[in-house]
């Protein structure tokens, strides 16, 4: 497990689109820490999402709510400065999709953001670890991206582990991030190996009161602390 702070990252692709104020309202007094907001390209994966203005929109709305950016797009060297322009405070690149990996974190570091490293859940870790260096936040998925909604893939939680234990051992400063399926459920066990943030869309949008629901996704996740 991680002494670093639990942070709850709502995704924004479960939130009642047509209301985009009035969501981002909610999650603003949720307490979540972060919002997270994910690109897709219909390329990458095989759904096609919103863009930078969604970005933009939620910049303005969202006060200092941390924008976490996770690109499914092929390509993402090409887009990089429209959604940190757009005000991403995190912008997570592919390690799957075709771009110079390496070059790109560098240069969303080099433009004043955060840099991600988002990972399937069949890609090996060991083609992850060497970008460590260059690396803010490493997002393990725990499903196949494209779509919300799906169920958390257990088997990931090894790599998680992993993950935490390489960054301990050679003192890296990398939030882990779960992302897909999580929920009371499935955090406890995501904390107990290893991750920090905890992103979730349906979990948490499915139940009227966001803020009760962030409270207790919290908690749940708190309990993973103690067995880890
Ligand atoms: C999946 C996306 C996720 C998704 C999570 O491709 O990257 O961020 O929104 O949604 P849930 O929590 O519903 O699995
Ligand atoms: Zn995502």
């Amino acid at each position: 497990m991680t002494s670093r702070p639990i942070m709850i990252a709502p995704s924004i692709l479960a939130a009642d689109l047509g209301r985009i104020e009035q969501e981002a309202e909610r999650i603003k007094s949720s307490g979540a820490e972060w919002v997270h907001i994910d690109i897709m390209d219909g390329h990458f994966v095989p759904n096609i999402s919103f863009g930078a203005n969604m970005v933009r929109t939620l910049r303005k709305a969202m006060g200092d709510v941390t924008l976490d950016v996770h690109l499914m797009i092929e390509q993402p060297d090409r887009y990089a400065r429209d959604f940190i322009e757009a005000g991403a405070d995190c912008l997570n690149v592919h390690l799957e999709a075709r771009h110079q990996v390496a070059r790109t974190l560098a240069t969303i570091r080099e433009m004043g953001c955060r840099a991600g490293l988002a990972v399937n859940p069949p890609t090996l870790l060991k083609h992850a670890i060497p970008l460590f260096p260059l690396c803010d936040q490493i997002i393990l998925m725990t499903v196949n991206p494209g779509f919300g909604g799906q169920a958390f893939m257990p088997e990931v939680l090894p790599k998680i582990r992993e993950a935490r234990e390489t960054i301990l051992r050679q003192n890296f400063n990398i939030d882990i991030t779960v992302d897909g399926g999580i929920g009371d459920d499935t955090a406890p066990g995501c904390i107990a190996s290893g991750a920090n943030v905890l992103v979730a869309g349906t979990s948490l949008f499915k139940q009227d009161d966001l803020k009760q629901a962030v409270v207790k996704l919290r908690a749940s996740a708190s309990s993973g602390c103690a067995s880890g």
